[in-house]
């Protein structure tokens, strides 16, 4: 496949997956690439912010028009939501398939998502010089960023935290199946765990201080924190010389240094999350463990442990078609992935579009180019797929996917 069937693919799902209107609910108009027409027909947050950098290669105006939608989702608080159903009215069956927590309006979920907008904005800004883009978005990135800080960092140690694990994106990770109290390793499982905790927070709904208090799912997340980071700094560049730049460029050394300081571990040679309100790190690597490295000023020697003990690693990460979302060497590896029981095994391609940018900004071109190489592969062989086999390419997941178009940005 070369670049011009690569854009011609990419443009063919963007298209196919616009969703395009007028909210009947609240009047607005909407413009969006949805994940998947099937499997995930709403607006979600990251995803959005992956579609709306491919977009950039192909139609800069609808790259901004999809952060526009994003953003008029932001509630006057800061909140942004993970999920925004523009058009539920088209798939009334979705929640009674799916688990998503929702405050009192129904067309958005009351969860968060990584928090990347910031970049996503930067970038568009960049590519188009579009002041009026940058000025709409800035009141909303403040106080979503703000947000955070003031609701989801009760021990105010610049570490932000996740109520329940689709706020991290990385829904069944393994890292979590200790603290969701999983006995049955399958997706039923996953499911049947997050049901209890929705119940437990029913009475508190919309309080998150509350909901972080109980202390019921309570994770300092290091992939959440190493985009809160990258996406402070964003922030702070769009704000130019301002106290308010300031003011976040200091929040994001921070919350790289509270990485080190608390989720570093040197002995294993990676990052971990911090569980509940005692912090007590979570010892298991995943593909989490090295998202600080989408961090520039991330000290050598900690870059170096990274890639030698971990991504290098054939044992580890270094899979045929690299990064598994998990280390081969994990006895919960799952390259298969077995009935959507996510996050456990397979390839993405937005953390190797991660990976991939962050290893050659500290000089591992060699790495990155083939992370690259691979990832194009995997499109080769299986299409836009929802994740693929980290030995074999084989596609799996939704078919389609939206942000395995970010190849269009690797
Ligand atoms: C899954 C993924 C999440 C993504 C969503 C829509 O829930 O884990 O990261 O945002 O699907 O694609």
């Amino acid at each position: 496949m070369d670049r011009t069937e690569l854009e011609e693919g990419a443009r063919k799902i963007l298209l196919t997956n616009l969703r395009q209107g007028v909210a009947d609910w609240n009047g607005q108009e909407y413009s969006f690439v949805c994940p998947s027409i099937t499997g995930y027909p709403f607006q979600w947050f990251w995803d959005s912010c992956f579609h709306a950098i491919a977009l950039l290669h192909l139609d800069p105006d609808q790259a901004k028009a999809e952060l526009r939608t994003l953003m008029s989702g932001a509630l006057p608080n800061g909140f942004m939501p993970h999920i925004i159903f523009w058009e539920m009215e088209k798939q009334p069956d979705f929640l009674s398939r799916n688990i998503v927590g929702q405050a009192g309006d129904p067309h958005y979920s009351s969860t968060m998502q990584p928090p990347i907008i910031a970049y996503a904005v930067e970038r568009v800004y960049r590519a188009t010089g579009d002041e009026e883009f940058r000025e709409a978005a800035l009141p909303v990135l403040v106080n979503f960023y703000r947000w955070l800080r003031n609701t989801r960092d009760p021990d105010n140690d610049a570490l932000i935290a996740v109520i329940q694990p689709e706020e991290a994106g990385t829904d069944c990770s393994p890292k979590y199946d200790e603290a969701l109290g999983l006995t049955e390793l399958s997706n039923q499982g996953f499911i049947a765990a997050l049901k209890e905790i929705y119940k437990a927070y029913e009475p508190l709904r919309g309080d998150d201080q509350k909901i972080l208090a109980a202390d019921l799912f309570h994770f300092e997340d290091v992939l959440v924190n190493s985009i809160y980071a990258m996406g402070m700094r964003s922030l702070a560049r769009l704000l130019g010389d301002s106290p308010e730049a300031d003011e976040f460029n200091r929040e994001a050394d921070r919350t790289r240094d509270a990485l080190l300081e608390k989720c570093w571990d040197e002995e294993a040679g990676a990052f971990f999350d911090l569980s509940g309100i005692a912090e007590k790190p979570v010892r298991v690597v995943t593909i989490s463990s090295l998202m600080p490295l989408i961090l520039d000023d991330l000290p050598r020697p900690i870059v170096e442990r990274l890639v030698n003990d971990w991504v290098s690693s054939p044992d580890h990460f270094w899979t045929p078609y690299p990064l598994p979302s998990v280390p081969a060497s994990d006895p919960k590896f799952m390259p298969g992935n077995p009935r959507g029981f996510i996050w456990r095994g397979p390839s993405w391609i937005n953390t190797n579009w991660f990976l991939s940018h962050a290893l050659r900004g500290h000089g591992y071109t060699e790495l990155a180019d083939t992370i690259v190489a691979k990832s194009h592969e995997c499109i080769e062989i299986s299409g836009f797929r929802e994740y693929y086999h980290p030995f074999t390419a084989e596609g799996l997941g939704a078919r389609d996917f939206g942000w395995s178009t970010l190849i269009l940005d690797m």
